[in-house]
């Protein structure tokens, strides 16, 4: 056990599954970084004992309606004074993130900023990563709203009905900047 070994939290809610699958991609690469890392899904229940127990964290929520889950800020609520006191991340995952209108990340950084002032955490990095539209997990009407967005965003669908926006590489740059702040 090096001494540049770091216990890091990433915890997510995630609706469709997306933002789930960022988590543990970060996860993994923080642990091909060689820290140690735990997973908790606020958004399937897992249970979160021991939660302040670590060196750093990372919270990665998804934009629905305009907003993030409720879980996000309670888990915030209960684990503020852990997660301000190390360093810490937001990941917002949206399909605005994928967007290139200034209005469209305004609106983004909106949010993002609203729910921070209002949770009163100030995490050393906020990365906006671009979502995806998982058509099997969507009813009739979402599914046409989000196709709808999508396509005003300039962007094609999948016809798999998986469209995936996430920029990969940009979030494993993301992961080695927050190690270097671990080390
Ligand atoms: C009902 C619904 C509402 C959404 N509202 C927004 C929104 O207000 N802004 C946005 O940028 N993306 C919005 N999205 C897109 C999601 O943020 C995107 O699909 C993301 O990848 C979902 O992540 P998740 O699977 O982890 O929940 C919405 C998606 C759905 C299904």
């Amino acid at each position: 056990m090096g001494p540049e070994m770091a216990r890091v939290l990433v915890i997510c809610a995630s609706k469709e599954g997306h933002t789930e699958h960022i988590a543990h991609h970060v996860a993994r690469k923080l642990e091909d970084a060689r820290h140690v890392t735990r997973m908790i899904n606020l958004s399937s229940h897992d249970g979160e004992a021991g939660a302040d127990d670590y060196d750093a964290s990372i919270l990665a929520g998804s934009v629905h309606r305009g907003g993030f889950a409720p879980e996000l800020t309670s888990f915030l609520m209960r684990h503020a004074p852990a997660i301000r006191a190390r360093p810490s991340a937001f990941l917002t995952v949206s399909l605005s993130a994928a967007s290139h209108d200034a209005h469209e990340l305004a609106g983004l950084g909106e949010i993002a900023d609203r729910f921070l002032f209002e949770a009163g955490w100030q995490p050393n990095f906020v990365e906006h990563v671009a979502g995806a539209v998982h058509d099997r997990q969507l009813n009739l009407i979402e599914k046409v709203v989000l196709h709808s967005v999508v396509r005003q965003q300039g962007e094609e669908l999948d016809a798999s009905g998986n469209t995936d926006f996430t920029d990969w590489k940009r979030l494993d740059r993301f992961v080695k900047e927050f190690s270097r702040i671990l080390d």
